[in-house]
């Protein structure tokens, strides 16, 4: 057994728009966990959403670690956590899937490696409830996913090496359980017909790079319209970042981040967000990013999220 590592897990984004509980990307912004045997147990964590983050036992990255180890059948010792936080919470970032897939991950690597990613993602659903956020975060990129009797099936999709990300990122939360409470069940069929559509367009414009249609293919009637109901600007600020030169915008996860999708015009496009937020009266900040290839694991960090 290693008595230390260090693990750096990634943002994800899920959803992207019609993709509703089957569709994540990893993005450039992440948090990095050390977890090293030590006398005592402690918890350290510094940077976004600290002071919310529970420093007992019911830590949910403690207690993914400990679910590798008992996984793994290896008796868990005394361990010292320390976190920090670049991903903000209950803003639709996968801050929940980091803690989950970066516990993980540390707890697998302790132990030897013992058990493999098939493992590591139908452990990581079982915590999250759904895949489309620890999927990218355990294997980085952009992947479609599905659950088959509690593990996870799963498909990379390539993304254009050009492809970049803005985000408004308010500065309300919107908790994902209580996202997920507003949705109607069950749902209508001609909804269904149109989001299988988009979705199906989606993941054929990002593998075969016809950005022209992700404007089309980015659309939802699943998940957003209700959800409105608690963000009502979120279309207004959809067609700010069209209109400024985004190829697409959607809701990230559960909300509150809206992300948009361009190749360039990043500058224009943040300003557009950030001037229609502000006619809505909602503060918020802007973080240009891009989506990423690395999932959880003990790589360098390069990141190159900008803030403006
Ligand atoms: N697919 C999930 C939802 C993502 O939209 O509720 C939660 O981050």
């Amino acid at each position: 057994m290693r008595d230390k590592v260090t693990i750096l897990v990634p943002a994800t984004t899920a959803n992207l728009g019609p993709g509703f509980d089957t569709l994540g990307m990893a993005l450039d912004i992440r948090n990095a966990l050390t977890v090293s045997v030590a006398d005592d147990f402690a918890i350290e964590v510094e940077g976004e959403g600290a002071a919310a983050i529970s420093r007992g036992p019911d830590n949910v990255i403690y207690q993914a670690i400990r679910t590798a180890f008992d996984r793994a059948g290896v008796a868990i010792p005394p361990l010292r956590l320390q976190v920090r936080s670049d991903i903000p919470l209950a803003r639709g970032l996968g801050s929940s899937a980091a803690a989950v897939a970066g516990g993980l991950m540390a707890g697998n690597a302790l132990c030897g490696g013992r058990l493999s990613m098939d493992d590591l993602l139908a452990l990581g659903y079982a915590f999250e409830g759904h895949p489309d956020n620890v999927t990218p975060a355990l294997l980085g990129g952009c992947v479609a996913s599905a659950v088959v009797d509690g593990k996870v099936a799963y498909a990379r999709v390539p993304l254009p090496e050009n492809l970049r990300t803005v985000l408004f990122i308010p500065d309300f939360e919107m908790p994902t359980k209580e996202a997920r409470a507003i949705l109607p069940d069950p749902v209508r069929r001609a909804d269904a017909v149109f989001n299988l559509g988009r979705v199906a367009l989606l993941v054929a414009a990002l593998s075969t790079g016809r950005l022209d249609l992700l404007r089309t293919a980015t659309e939802d009637r699943l998940h957003q319209p209700p959800r409105q109901a608690v963000f009502p600007a979120m279309p207004l600020l959809f067609q700010a970042a069209i209109e400024a030169g985004a190829l697409g915008a959607f809701l990230s996860g559960a909300g509150s981040t809206v992300i948009a999708l361009c190749v360039d015009k990043e500058e224009a496009i943040g300003a557009a967000l950030a001037a229609a937020a502000g006619r809505a009266s909602l503060s918020g900040r802007i973080l240009a990013t891009r989506p990423s290839d690395l999932g959880a694991g003990e790589s360098p960090d390069h990141s190159s999220s900008r803030r403006f």
